[in-house]
């Protein structure tokens, strides 16, 4: 609209003024924020912006390859795609606790990012080397990082202090923006939808929704089995509000329990895994409640995962609230 295309010829004159002819690099997620400011910073001075997507092996299905898609494809941006998986989950093998896979995946990925950003300075990618590290911190960051911390339950992963160690100045140019904001300009940059209005995802992927120790056998069945609940949330509308089920909740994914159960299918006994499901709504991510999902769609969900799913047996729902649980499992 008239108001979002003023807005965006306003930023693009500011990150024109801001760079100059110098060089920019921004680490892609695939997350809302990442991908707004790295097309808006695209939009403005085009190959002066080289984005570093790194795949720590923890993504949803076929996610490194739609952002590949997407930036790489369709807006023909400069984007370096990192296969760090081996590395992520070599360094995670009979890791256990929580916190402690938190602080493995968050330091991997900046000593991984900064290796490219040193690898494509050297190639000469990033001609003169880049000079300005850009992020995609939105007004709540600003003001969540300002303001006084409450007891840690979880440490998020963010990347503070890089543009330091780094040796880079910041370019922010979401700063002043609401998150509804920020999907309005992704939309009017031409984004699409589904990844504009995607649930959140934490920093440290699937690591975190596998419980315990991950591994790859636990990241792959996990996938699959999340995709197959995300599929049919979209596919289900509510006859009440005419929205599909994915729109009606904040955040929903599947959880892996490497616990074994029995079962049977056919003949045979069988001896595996177990799925939980997670729908929450939220305002804040403060306080959250389970989604009162139709159980007509639940048990469609849960009887696809154990069909198409070889090595998942069991799906449960959690209905707990936040607090006393949080949103994910670990
Ligand atoms: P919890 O589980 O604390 O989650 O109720 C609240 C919101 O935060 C997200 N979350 C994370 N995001 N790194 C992130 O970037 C993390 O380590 C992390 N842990 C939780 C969670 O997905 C939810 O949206």
């Amino acid at each position: 609209d008239w108001v979002m295309g003023s807005y965006i010829d306003e930023a693009v004159k500011k990150i024109r003024e801001q760079v100059g002819d110098e060089e920019v690099i921004l680490g892609l997620s695939g997350g809302v924020d990442s991908s707004v400011a790295a097309a808006l910073i695209h939009r403005a001075i085009g190959n002066q912006l080289t984005c570093v997507f790194v795949d720590h092996g923890l993504l949803r299905l076929n996610e490194g390859d739609m952002v590949m898609e997407m930036f790489a494809g369709k807006l023909h941006a400069n984007v370096v795609r990192v296969d760090a998986a081996d590395l992520f989950l070599g360094k995670l093998a009979g890791v256990n606790e929580p916190e402690a896979k938190r602080k493995i995946i968050g330091g991997l990925f900046v000593d991984v990012f900064k290796e490219e950003a040193a690898k494509l300075k050297a190639s000469g990618q990033a001609h003169k080397g880049a000079t300005f590290l850009a992020q995609g911190t939105i007004y709540p960051d600003v003001i969540e990082s300002g303001g006084k911390k409450a007891v840690t339950i979880k440490s998020h992963h963010n990347v503070g202090g890089l543009p330091e160690q780094l040796g880079l100045k910041l370019l922010e140019p979401l700063r002043d923006l609401f998150k509804d904001e920020v999907r309005e300009l992704g939309i009017a940059l031409g984004l699409p939808h589904a990844m504009v209005y995607r649930h959140p995802f934490p920093g440290p992927g699937l690591g975190v929704r596998i419980l315990g120790e991950v591994k790859k056998e636990y990241a792959d069945l996990l996938r699959r089995a999340d995709a197959i609940f995300i599929e049919e949330l979209r596919a289900t509308v509510d006859p009440e509000t005419g929205k599909n089920w994915y729109d009606l909740t904040s955040q929903a994914f599947a959880v892996f329990l490497p616990v074994k159960t029995v079962g049977v299918m056919g003949d045979g006994r069988t001896y595996d895994y177990v799925i939980a499901l997670r729908a929450v709504q939220t305002t804040d991510f403060m306080t959250a409640d389970s989604a009162e999902l139709p159980y007509p769609l639940l048990k469609k969900v849960a009887a696809r995962i154990i069909n198409e799913v070889r090595g998942i047996n069991r799906v449960t729902y959690d209905v707990s609230t936040k607090p006393p649980a949080t949103i994910e499992w670990e």
